[in-house]
């Protein structure tokens, strides 16, 4: 699914001595690489205040203790995601209130949040799935009417833009007034290992954030609230760092490996391609068709094949076994239930060739010829 070995080997040199200089200042954690690639990630993105942590799901769950989530709180998200934007919620003893995806992105239908707004609904979590925005300006607009916090999840997007209908465009992770990040190594700006990142523009909320990851404490061994230990280490930052500079590039070449896919199966009756928005880039994590008849067997082939490719999400969450508690039922959200049974992504990242895509796409054509 990923190469991340031919990706180091491009560039090895600049890794090797980012590594080497953490070593040799001995400054491992919150050093001064760390402190760079936090101000170079937030020159980037255009925000205010990037707080590194230790991985996407503390940092989305520490924002969650940033606005202050209590017993009982509601959260609105959605059940088609990764785990951790809903398990972060119940942790903390908030309550994860399920609005359907879109079919065309999978990403939050905007139209069906306001209904699900209640007195105790303190943000909504829109996920950027596979590397496409949500449609944020609905969204923001919700939140503004009705006074509660919007926190984007962008373990997936990072580098995508996003248009507003008046025509600004900016990126994916800037709009809400908190956003989180993931850099699990397959990530597209990934380390070699653990980490992550809050995002925001409110001085408050950074001052919040800064105390929840330290302990909760702002003067050392003096404690203002009740935190967790969540920290960047400087090693990662240091890779981060080079991979920051090659993030457009890689996204870039994300683009063009989904176009030539996009080109070779539109073609295959069967096969929907991933569908992209006006409003915004979608940079690829993952590049994800649907595939409405013998999903699982196409699966099973391309593996015979020696193709890999995954099921990004088989279950929604609100059918998970861990997530029944909340009550809801197989048939609430009928459109994730759907697209959890038609998703497959295929391989996809920046050292993707032409030669594998034609490979891959000629097999799957084999398939579905076979099986029409
Ligand atoms: C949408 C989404 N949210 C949160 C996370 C959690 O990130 P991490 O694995 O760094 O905890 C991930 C990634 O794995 C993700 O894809």
């Amino acid at each position: 699914m990923v190469d991340l070995g031919t990706q180091y080997a491009a560039i090895r040199d600049e890794v090797n001595a980012g590594i080497q200089e953490v070593i040799d200042t001995t400054q491992f954690i919150n050093g001064s690489a760390t402190k760079a690639f936090a101000s170079e990630l937030g020159q980037y993105l255009g925000v205010q205040h990037v707080i590194p942590c230790a991985n996407g799901t503390d940092a989305l769950q520490i924002a969650l203790m940033a606005i202050g989530l209590e017993e009982g709180d509601e959260v609105i998200t959605v059940p088609f995601t990764f785990v951790a934007t809903v398990e972060v919620v119940a942790l903390l003893k908030g309550k994860p209130v399920f609005v359907d995806v879109d079919p065309l992105t999978f990403n939050m239908d905007a139209r069906a949040i306001e209904a699900k707004i209640t007195p105790r609904t303190k943000a909504i979590i829109p996920v950027h799935l596979f590397g496409q925005p949500a449609d944020l300006s609905p969204i923001m607009e919700l939140a503004e009417k009705h006074g509660i916090y919007v926190i984007e999840d962008n373990a997936q997007a990072i580098g995508s833009n996003y248009t507003f209908p008046n025509g600004d465009t900016v990126k994916a992770g800037s709009i809400g007034h908190l956003a989180t990040t993931s850099f699990y190594p397959t990530k597209n700006l990934g380390g070699y290992g653990d980490g992550g990142a809050l995002f925001t523009n409110d001085d408050t909320l950074a001052q919040k954030i800064r105390i929840i990851c330290d302990h909760g404490s702002s003067r050392k061994y003096y404690y203002d609230a009740i935190g967790v230990n969540s920290r960047l280490d400087s090693m990662q930052a240091a890779i981060l760092r080079v991979k920051l500079r090659n993030l457009d590039i890689y996204n870039m070449r994300r683009i063009a490996s989904a176009d030539q896919y996009d080109a070779l199966l539109n073609v295959i009756p069967g096969i929907t391609i991933p569908t992209r928005v006006q409003n915004a880039t979608h940079v690829f994590h993952q590049y994800t068709i649907r595939v409405k008849k013998h999903r699982d067997a196409l699966k099973d082939y391309l593996q015979s094949k020696g193709i890999p490719s995954m099921i990004y999400y088989p279950v929604p969450l609100h059918v998970s076994d861990a997530y029944r508690i909340y009550g809801y039922q197989q048939g609430d959200f009928p459109v994730s239930e759907m697209v959890a049974t038609e998703v497959l992504s295929l391989p996809m990242h920046s050292e993707l060739d032409a030669e594998q895509i034609n490979f891959i796409c000629g097999e799957i054509a084999a398939f579905m010829q076979a099986n029409a």
